[in-house]
């Protein structure tokens, strides 16, 4: 079999686009009720309270304008796009026994009209939200019960769109929760036993993603499945061992979903973690055997910022997509501290493939950055310096020879940032007009890096 072309595209979420959070018959979805402007996510309000601006609410009304969101898309060019269902929108309190057709009409008019584009959809089962009723029932992904409500949801979709959608994700990100004591991802709330919470959260997780990949190769219809990791690399911040050590320490824990998830299996380091901590969990070996036998076809990464570690306490900070680390004294930061390292790209992407010989796709990989429009003109030379260095590292990494499936920058249009619920943390190749307390117009304006793209991607 000859080598799949790689697919240059952008991505999005549900919960960070589509707003429409309350309407044709969508439930609540957790990342609903997180008010703005916060960049910890610890705190969450049961139901909006009237009191708070909520960002989801109206984001940035991707719902009602797909289509001409999915025209300005072929304009540029795209080849893909990365998106997210909403889980609340089919399951509005998560244990309905049938889909909400509207959901169902919805997304089936969305991915037509991808189709007739030319751009393949990557969908994501669950990025940051689950549907709220189910977290207040049951509290998060900690309980088993999750797992029987993923999956009707997840063998929903997979009968129903698997004959348009061949490229499936089941979470976004989900090693995110080692570093959280609660996330949109999951629902975890804070208990008094917070690591063994997140420890039984991700083995449900994992438990539900194995049985979702079996239902899709059983399936078949050349779907191919897999899930998603956040990577950031972390350098020891000088050659001193115990740097190099706590380095390969913090990245071989960063990777122990990935492992599970391509391996089959937990890592030792991961094991010891849970003995050295005595945590209790629920584990059986019908559900470890079902993790052995199911791994990803493919496995999916962010890419946004490399890392540096070091044992001093005193060492300068960096900020970062997963978590801190050292400053790294090589490296420029974001507007948000994120340390900008193209290189790192084709690094992770080597380091990825040399470990898992499996396909990749980086899903997302973008600029965070304050924009400013004069005269409806946005000149975002500085997204534009950092997407160039970064397609250069992955066209240098294919050339290495790593096996890469699709690249998705993030993100196409303006949305709400995930950390922070602002909207001046502005990703898109396309401004959304619409600002931190929810006002605007939400006119669309394309800006220089949505040029940049078209001829990246028509020069190919
Ligand atoms: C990733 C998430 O971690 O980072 C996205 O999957 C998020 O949902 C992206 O938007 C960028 O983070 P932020 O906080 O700047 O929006």
């Amino acid at each position: 079999m000859g080598k799949t072309k790689m697919l240059l595209g952008a991505a999005l979420s549900a919960s960070q686009s589509e707003g429409a959070y309350d309407e044709d018959g969508k439930g609540l979805s957790i990342s609903d009720t997180v008010p703005a402007g916060r960049r910890d996510l610890t705190r969450r309000y049961p139901k909006p309270d009237g009191k708070h601006y909520y960002p989801t609410h109206q984001a940035v009304d991707f719902y009602h304008r797909y289509q001409e969101d999915i025209d300005l898309m072929a304009e540029c060019g795209l080849e893909c796009l990365r998106f997210s269902f909403a889980w609340s929108r089919f399951f509005p309190q998560g244990e309905e026994m049938q889909p909400n057709p509207l959901a169902v009409k919805h997304y089936d008019d969305l991915i037509d009209k991808l189709l007739a584009e030319k751009i393949v959809p990557i969908v994501t089962m669950s990025h940051l939200e689950i549907p709220q009723a189910l977290a207040e029932k049951y509290g998060g992904w900690e309980n088993k019960e999750f797992i029987r409500c993923f999956l009707r949801y997840s063998q929903f979709l997979l009968e129903h769109y698997g004959d348009r959608v061949k490229y499936w994700i089941t979470f976004n990100e989900m090693n995110m929760l080692l570093y959280f004591p609660c996330t949109l991802a999951v629902g975890v709330d804070l208990t008094d036993k917070p690591e063994e919470a997140k420890a039984q959260a991700l083995h449900n997780m994992l438990y539900a993603n194995a049985q979702t990949i079996a239902a899709a190769h059983a399936i078949g219809k050349g779907i191919q499945i897999g899930a998603m990791i956040a990577y950031s690399p972390i350098y020891p911040v000088d050659c001193r061992p115990e740097n190099i050590m706590l380095a390969y320490d913090l990245e071989r824990n960063a990777l122990s979903i990935a492992d599970v998830l391509v391996r089959g299996k937990y890592p030792g380091t991961y094991e010891r973690k849970i003995d050295e901590q005595a945590l209790q969990l629920e584990r059986t070996q019908a559900e470890l055997d079902t993790l052995a036998q199911n791994p990803v076809d493919f496995l999916a990464t962010s890419y946004y910022c490399s890392n540096a570690a070091s044992i001093e306490a005193t060492a300068e900070k960096s900020a970062g997509n997963l978590f801190g680390g050292a400053r790294n004294p090589f490296l420029k930061t974001s507007e948000w501290g994120w340390q900008i390292d193209p290189q790192g790209l084709r690094y992770a992407l080597n380091y990825l493939y040399d470990r898992y010989q499996i396909p990749l796709m980086i899903v997302e990989n973008g600029l965070g950055a304050l924009d400013v429009v004069t005269n409806d003109i946005i000149e975002d030379d500085y997204r534009i310096a950092y997407l160039e260095a970064h397609l250069h590292a992955l066209n240098e990494a294919e050339k290495d020879g790593v096996e890469i499936l699709a690249y998705t920058m993030w993100s196409f249009l303006d949305q709400v940032s995930a950390s922070s619920g602002q909207m001046s943390k502005r990703y898109g190749l396309v401004y959304c007009d619409v600002d931190d307390n929810g006002s605007g117009t939400f006119k669309r304006i394309k800006k220089k890096s949505f040029y940049w793209m078209q001829s990246q991607i028509k020069n190919r």
